[in-house]
């Protein structure tokens, strides 16, 4: 304990004496996750500097309060409330989203149809859903099973999965299942389906009258990628690598999410109108975000012709995989 109150204490005189990013070393931060909340909203560390401490062997104090000592004896853990201990680093608002609610108690037809690990597990969670009824941990917390990163990255109990929805169907009735689509905009009567426009809007759009993204509402104040990433999980892209979908772990690449400079600004804003498209801008902050690239929606949902340009097009890119990329960069 008292070493542990020393940490923290050195902790934060490196960040004050350095007045902040870039001076905390790895190993502190993997030391003290209960601090990552606070630092990243201090700004005393960006989201990038959050260590990834899976399938790592020097890593385990991240979520143990020290490496195992004796073979298959559990270190214990920082905190049994999982999610807590998962959400140190993966808070919706910090370095990634996941993709399913937790803290549910699953109906008794769930039960039902539950494999044996999946219910040991929910019962280890106090009864309801959490991290670790789907995120198989101890897969990771074994030397001797790492090369297992390449076939279950996402260390899935149960897996690896060849589809995504085979994990799903442990606990879901494939019958009635259907991986919920929010760019199914018409209904197969060809009328607009409103309920959908929920996902994204906070109020249905008025075509007629929508002239840009200037003249409709989102359900998410400021950050717009949050639109989007609840269901894509995004990693620097694209360029880099969208693991979940791929399996790929994180890769490199521009981080695109960002104001343009100047330069990039002006010349979008001459091939947009070249080109009669639209390639909206994040209201307020300028920011480019995923639907500049993207169109979101349904064809034939946009009114007018240049906001339609996209939709339900080859990964609904507002142009051609390649020409995306001259409507910013010179080449
Ligand atoms: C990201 C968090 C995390 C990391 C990193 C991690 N563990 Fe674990 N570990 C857990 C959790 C959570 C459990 C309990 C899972 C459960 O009850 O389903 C666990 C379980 C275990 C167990 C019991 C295994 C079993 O079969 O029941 C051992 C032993 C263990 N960890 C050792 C380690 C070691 C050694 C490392 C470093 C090489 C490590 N862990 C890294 C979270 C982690
Ligand atoms: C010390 C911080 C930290 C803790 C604690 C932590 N993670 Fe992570 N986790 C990360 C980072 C960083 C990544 C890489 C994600 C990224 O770059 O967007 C990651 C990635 C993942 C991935 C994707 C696989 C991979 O290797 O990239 C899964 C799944 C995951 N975490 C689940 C969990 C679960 C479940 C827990 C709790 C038992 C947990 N994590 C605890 C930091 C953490
Ligand atoms: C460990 C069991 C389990 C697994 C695996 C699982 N789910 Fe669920 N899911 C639940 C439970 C429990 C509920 C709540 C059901 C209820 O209350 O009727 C739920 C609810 C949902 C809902 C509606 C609630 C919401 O807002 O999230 C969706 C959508 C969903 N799951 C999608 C998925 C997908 C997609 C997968 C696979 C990637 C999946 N689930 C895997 C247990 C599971
Ligand atoms: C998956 C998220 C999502 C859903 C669902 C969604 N939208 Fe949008 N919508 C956006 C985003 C992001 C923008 C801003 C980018 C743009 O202008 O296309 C936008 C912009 C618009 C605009 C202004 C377009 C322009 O540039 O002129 C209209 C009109 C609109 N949406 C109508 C709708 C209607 C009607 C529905 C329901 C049928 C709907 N949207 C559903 C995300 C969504
Ligand atoms: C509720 C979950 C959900 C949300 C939120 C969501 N999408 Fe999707 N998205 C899907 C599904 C489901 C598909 C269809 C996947 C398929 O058929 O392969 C899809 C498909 C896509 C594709 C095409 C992928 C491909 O491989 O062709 C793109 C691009 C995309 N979405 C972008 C966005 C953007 C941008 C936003 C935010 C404005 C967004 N999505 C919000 C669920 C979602
Ligand atoms: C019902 C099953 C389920 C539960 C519960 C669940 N996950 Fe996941 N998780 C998944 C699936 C499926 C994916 C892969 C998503 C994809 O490929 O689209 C995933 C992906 C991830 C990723 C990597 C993708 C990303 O968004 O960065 C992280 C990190 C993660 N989960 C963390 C968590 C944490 C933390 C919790 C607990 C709060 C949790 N998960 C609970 C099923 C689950
Ligand atoms: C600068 C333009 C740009 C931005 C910004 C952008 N994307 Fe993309 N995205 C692309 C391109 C280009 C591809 C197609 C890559 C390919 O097929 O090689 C793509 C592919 C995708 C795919 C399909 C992935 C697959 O497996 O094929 C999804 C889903 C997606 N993007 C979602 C998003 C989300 C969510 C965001 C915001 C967080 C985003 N994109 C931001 C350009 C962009
Ligand atoms: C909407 C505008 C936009 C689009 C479309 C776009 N980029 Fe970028 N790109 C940017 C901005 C802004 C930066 C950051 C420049 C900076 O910070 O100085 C950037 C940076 C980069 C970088 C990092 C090197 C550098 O110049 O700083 C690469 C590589 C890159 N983009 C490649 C691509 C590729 C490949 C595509 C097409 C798939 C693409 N971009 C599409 C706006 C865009």
């Amino acid at each position: 304990m008292v070493a542990r109150a020393i940490v923290v204490l050195l902790l934060l005189a490196c960040v004050t004496i350095s007045g902040g990013a870039w001076a905390i070393s790895e190993r502190e931060l993997l030391n003290n996750p209960e601090q990552i909340h606070d630092l990243l909203a201090d700004e005393k560390i960006a989201f990038e500097e959050v260590p990834n401490p899976h399938w790592r062997a020097d890593a385990c104090v991240a979520c143990h309060l020290e490496k195992a000592v004796e073979d298959d004896k559990m270190p214990p853990l920082r905190t049994t409330d999982y999610n807590g201990l998962c959400g140190n680093c993966h808070d919706p608002s910090l370095v990634a989203e996941y993709i399913h609610a937790v803290d549910i108690e699953p109906p008794d037809e769930f039960l039902d149809r539950m494999p044996e690990d999946f219910l040991a597990a929910l019962d280890r969670g106090g009864g309801v859903l959490t991290c670790i009824a789907c995120h198989d941990l101890p897969v990771h917390c074994d030397e001797s099973s790492f090369e297992q990163a390449e076939i279950n990255p996402l260390f899935f109990r149960g897996g690896p999965y060849s589809s995504r929805t085979d994990l799903c169907f442990n606990c879901h009735d494939p019958e009635d299942y259907e991986r919920y689509n929010p760019h199914d905009q018409i209904t197969d009567e060809g009328e607009l389906d409103t309920e959908q426009c929920f996902f994204c809007h906070n109020v249905t759009p008025n075509r007629s009258a929508a002239k840009s993204i200037e003249d409709v509402t989102f359900n998410v104040v400021e950050d717009l990628k949050k639109l989007c990433t609840g269901c894509h999980p995004y990693s620097p892209h694209p360029g880099g690598s969208w693991f979940g979908a791929t399996g790929n772990k994180i890769g490199g690449g521009p981080d695109h999410l960002k104001v343009p400079p100047e330069k990039i600004r002006r010349r979008l804003e001459i091939m947009e109108a070249e080109s009669g498209t639209v390639m909206p801008r994040e209201p307020g902050t300028g920011s480019i975000f995923c639907a500049t690239c993207h169109n979101p929606h349904e064809r034939g949902v946009q009114f007018i012709r240049k906001a339609d340009i996209g939709a339900d097009g080859y990964k609904r890119l507002r142009r051609g995989k390649f020409e995306i990329c001259l409507a910013c960069h010179e080449m």
